[in-house]
């Protein structure tokens, strides 16, 4: 194996955990190893640092202490909000986009779950969506932004209109015209775990119920997150046991994982502003140097609302695998089509939702950026690219 260092362009697949993270978290393996639901003080200690990450996260999500549960992770946020909402509603239905994670997908459709198509930039058809929602709708379900495209999706937007909706239930049950309107709550939850390094979290000023983060994207242990679930909002728990987590999520304590999640979150949302500035100016490179080295390439998503971090491109014509190995074998770690799922035989379901065909999308890859990089990386894959791709 080659010795360099590796070009690493695969951040929305995975971030290192950051020094400052590791040393917050490095003594609760060793030292203050104790359960923090033992009775000595020692153990006692621990609670209360546990207290204080939950207390850290809840003031950068401008929450509450109590609004916010520690997960294993984003798939588990995302699957305690799906099934800890729909399981009390069996004849609700869910709304949720065509561009979510399998993570949401997967658990919605366990329920009559409707999805909402998105455009070719990949962010949600708000008309359509709002004619998805009806009577019986509990919950709906759209990312903040998306893993593969890096499209940021209107979350305060589809607020509005989910807020508008239970207004309509409320005004349509005073009216007595549906009495069974108010049986069923609507809530919103968003899967935000690509969203951290770069946006704002703040839960009300998005007007966000439940909102799903993970460790593993923000310079974090891997396994970590935290699922925000609004006061008012029923959840039951899909992970049943010794109640920790009031009742909604059983299971000793991650103490390291929910310090270091914290650590992580408070970092992450204090550099975002800096690090957007300074990864769009190296996007904005990138897609200048792809442009004028390959005039073919089409970049997919949206240009506008688009994290800072994301470049997807087809080359047209290019077996993406093939390019992959290519780049891997040159140090350059990228991905194509969707990294965030472990196997992935079929076309990517988020570029077909947005009419990529599956020629395209089998000739796409996704350069994503994180805190180390620098343009001297972007020259590198374009000067590798160069190699293997024939301008034309
Ligand atoms: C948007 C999104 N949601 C959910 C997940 C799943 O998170 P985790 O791997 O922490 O379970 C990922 C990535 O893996 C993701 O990108």
């Amino acid at each position: 194996m080659d010795s360099r260092k590796p070009t690493y362009l695969d951040y929305a697949a995975a971030t290192p955990v950051d020094g400052r993270v590791l040393e917050a978290m490095r003594p609760y393996f060793a030292d203050n190893f104790y359960n923090p639901s033992a009775t000595y003080l020692a153990a006692k200690e621990i609670s209360k640092d546990l207290t204080e990450a939950r207390s850290k996260v809840a003031h950068r999500l401008g929450a509450r202490p109590g609004e916010i549960i520690f997960t294993a992770g984003g798939t588990e946020g995302n699957n305690l909000a799906i099934q800890g909402i729909m399981r009390q509603h069996h004849d609700g239905n869910i709304v949720v986009s065509a561009v979510e994670h399998e993570s949401i997908l997967a658990p919605a459709k366990l329920f009559d779950y409707r999805v909402a198509p998105v455009d070719k930039s990949g962010s949600v058809d708000l008309k359509k969506l709002a004619e998805l929602i009806d009577d019986k709708t509990v919950l709906v379900s759209i990312m903040y932004a998306n893993n593969e495209v890096g499209t940021i999706l209107p979350i305060r937007e589809i607020s509005q209109i989910i807020h508008a909706k239970r207004a309509e239930r409320v005004a349509s049950h005073e009216s007595r015209v549906t009495k069974s309107a108010l049986a069923y709550p609507i809530y919103f939850h968003t899967d935000a775990c690509q969203a951290a390094n770069y946006l704002d979290l703040h839960a009300s000023r998005l007007g966000v119920d439940l909102m799903t983060l993970n460790g593993g994207k923000i310079y974090g242990p891997k396994q970590s997150g935290v699922l925000f679930v609004k006061t008012g909002v029923e959840l039951r728990p899909i992970i049943l046991g010794g109640g920790q987590e009031r009742n909604l999520r059983s299971g000793t304590e991650n103490v390291a994982g929910a310090i270091g999640f914290a650590s992580a979150l408070e970092l992450a949302q204090i550099m975002r502003q800096e690090e957007s500035r300074r990864l769009t100016e190296i996007q904005s490179y990138f897609i200048g140097q792809l442009k004028s080295n390959f005039p073919d390439t089409i970049i997919n998503g949206s240009l506008k609302k688009r994290l800072p971090n994301n470049l997807h491109v087809t080359f047209p014509g290019i077996d993406n695998e093939r390019l992959l190995m290519q780049l891997d074998e040159a140090g350059i770690l990228s991905a194509a089509g969707s990294a965030c799922s472990a196997s992935d035989e079929e076309p990517s379901h988020v570029l077909r939702a947005m009419g990529v065909s599956d020629t395209d999308a089998q000739s796409s890859l996704r350069f994503t950026t994180g805190r180390s990089s620098t343009l001297t990386d972007i020259d590198t894959v374009v000067n590798v690219l160069s190699h293997h791709i024939t301008k034309k």
